[in-house]
């Protein structure tokens, strides 16, 4: 019995070795940790269950048959995350790469079909390079049923991938399917086709991190939601990230305890709006004074600033928080914007993470860029997935509010709960100077009619009041008051419940 134990602590120990000690050696001389490292620094101590560890590739070609380690490439298994299950995965570049051959497959799509089974969210740790070349079609045929169970997942446990190495070819779209891909700085990359294969066929010259790096997907393509400088501080985030979601479509948020008082009066953002309209303040500031503990974990911080996404808690309670920022393009919606708002709103409504809305906007960007780009489409990602979204929504107009922008932007009319202005909010067709340009086309020589046009055309409708008179705004709140009057709302709104009409799926403009 003694010798039979002993064997499998001997078999345990040769699998934990992965491709072995040289290339664990060459992994850290990268400045990058093992798949069993990661795996320990991102899950509870002692928690971590693996599964498949002795699995093996059955190619036989080109001499594979020879070669084999436990395990193929990929450590999969559950653990927990502050005491919460979640399902992982995580690419062993020490054993062929981390290549993906049909097992390798095999043993992710095992993880995620317990996952969507128990209801927990599966993160993957990617660091490979891409299909097992000596496997041929069989490594893409594995690739292709990890991509339907991704999409089978989408919706019903959160997923979340952190490539921590070389994520290239069609492998990018098993991550480019999960609700939130992160990134390690300098050490991973992201690409459909390689910079030799640019250089090629368009004749541009790039490097790796220029083409596929984390500063290019976390900036220019918006790809990845946020980068992070090294596997440690990453994966300690993922962790902080984790905290906020659901386990799973049917589950609420954790509600974590929290000393910051839900009545707190914040008297600053009295003053934050600058009296001057056209002077920009930091949205960022009116958020962190509103939720708890000024703890805000932002989405995309740098890819289309002029909106801004991220988790946050409001007494206790995850909310997910959208607000135009008018430090950026005044706030203005545009194309990137659109995109970025409209995926995020949807993966709060699959989760039911109520929405907080922070309006500033002065309505869309105009331009031949935006217009041939296809704002059109783009903007109304945004407007179908505010007016689908049937978890609890409050909106703030600090602001303004103005033009289709303001119909967007969580109002009433596409199902707002609750619809608070501030004093200081605008909300009209568009401003008053082009308003006043159109309307008075034919007195645009006589500056003083047009400046007194232009103030009676503030007067009028530079103020939320005309909108609370129809019922638009439920109520015109002081700023001081504002996280009190969201958490109010929220606890009114928890049980919420709002159905669309049956359909198989909408048609939502992509
Ligand atoms: C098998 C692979 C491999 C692969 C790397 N290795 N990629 N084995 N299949 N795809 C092995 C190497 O032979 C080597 O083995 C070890 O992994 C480390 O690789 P190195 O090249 O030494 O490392 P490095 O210099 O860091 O380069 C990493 C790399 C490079 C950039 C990822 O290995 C590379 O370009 N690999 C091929 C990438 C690729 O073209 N993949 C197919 C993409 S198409 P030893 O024994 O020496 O340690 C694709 C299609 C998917 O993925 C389609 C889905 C629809």
């Amino acid at each position: 019995m003694k010798e039979i134990l002993e064997r499998l602590e001997l078999k345990r120990h040769d699998a934990r070795m992965g491709g072995g000690q040289a290339r664990i050696d060459a992994q850290h001389a990268r400045g990058k940790l093992t798949a069993r490292e990661r795996i320990d620094l991102l899950l509870d101590e002692e928690s971590f269950e693996e599964y498949d560890m002795f699995v093996e590739h059955r190619c036989t070609d080109f001499g594979m048959a020879e070669t084999k380690y436990p395990g193929d490439g990929v450590v999969t298994g559950s653990g927990t995350i502050n005491g919460r299950l979640v399902y992982v995965y995580s690419q062993d570049f020490t054993v062929f790469g981390g290549s993906l051959s049909a097992t390798h497959a095999q043993k992710i799509i095992k993880v995620m079909d317990m996952a969507m089974k128990v209801g927990a969210p599966v993160i993957g740790l990617n660091d490979s390079g891409g299909a097992r070349i000596q496997e041929g079609v069989a490594a893409l045929g594995g690739y292709a049923d990890v991509f339907q169970k991704n999409v089978l997942a989408s919706g019903v446990v959160p997923q979340i991938s952190m490539i921590m190495g070389p994520c290239a070819g069609g492998a990018v779209y098993s991550p480019a399917m999960t609700d939130f891909i992160f990134m390690v700085e300098d050490s991973s990359y992201m690409f459909v086709t390689g910079p030799d294969v640019v250089k090629t066929v368009t004749n541009e010259v790039v490097t790796q991190e220029e083409l596929g790096g984390a500063s290019t997907h976390t900036t220019k393509s918006g790809v990845a939601d946020k980068s992070f400088e090294n596997d440690v501080e990453a994966l300690a985030q993922l962790r902080r990230f984790f905290d906020f979601l659901p386990l799973n479509n049917r589950e609420k948020p954790p509600v974590r305890p929290t000393f910051d008082r839900p009545d707190r009066i914040e008297a600053s953002l009295d003053s934050v709006v600058p009296s001057n309209a056209n002077k920009p303040y930091d949205m960022h500031e009116v958020i962190e004074k509103v939720v708890d503990e000024g703890d805000f974990f932002e989405l995309q911080p740098r890819h289309a600033g002029n909106i801004i996404i991220g988790l946050a808690r409001m007494d206790g309670e995850t909310v997910g928080i959208v607000a135009n920022q008018p430090m950026v393009l005044a706030g203005c919606l545009d194309i990137d914007s659109s995109k970025k708002a409209a995926r995020f709103v949807r993966f709060c409504d699959c989760f039911n993470i109520p929405i907080v809305t922070l309006v500033d906007v002065p309505g869309f960007l105009p331009g031949t860029a935006q217009e041939y780009g296809g704002i059109i489409k783009h903007g109304a990602k945004l407007l179908f997935a505010y007016g689908e979204a049937t978890v609890p929504k409050i909106t703030v107009i600090t602001r303004k509010a103005y033009g289709g922008a303001y119909d967007v932007m969580a109002s009433k009319h596409l199902r707002g709960d609750l619809n608070y202005a501030w004093p200081t909010a605008e909300i009209a067709v568009m401003g008053a100077k082009g308003a006043v340009e159109i309307l008075y086309r034919k007195e645009k020589d006589d500056p003083e009619k047009i400046a007194a046009r232009t103030k009676e055309y503030e007067d009028h409708f530079a103020n939320p009041f005309v909108a609370a008179q129809r019922g638009f705004i439920d109520e015109v709140i002081m700023p001081h008051s504002t996280r009190r009057r969201i958490i109010r709302g929220l606890k009114k709104l928890a049980n919420k419940h709002l159905e669309n009409p049956w359909k198989k799926h909408d048609n939502i403009p992509l």
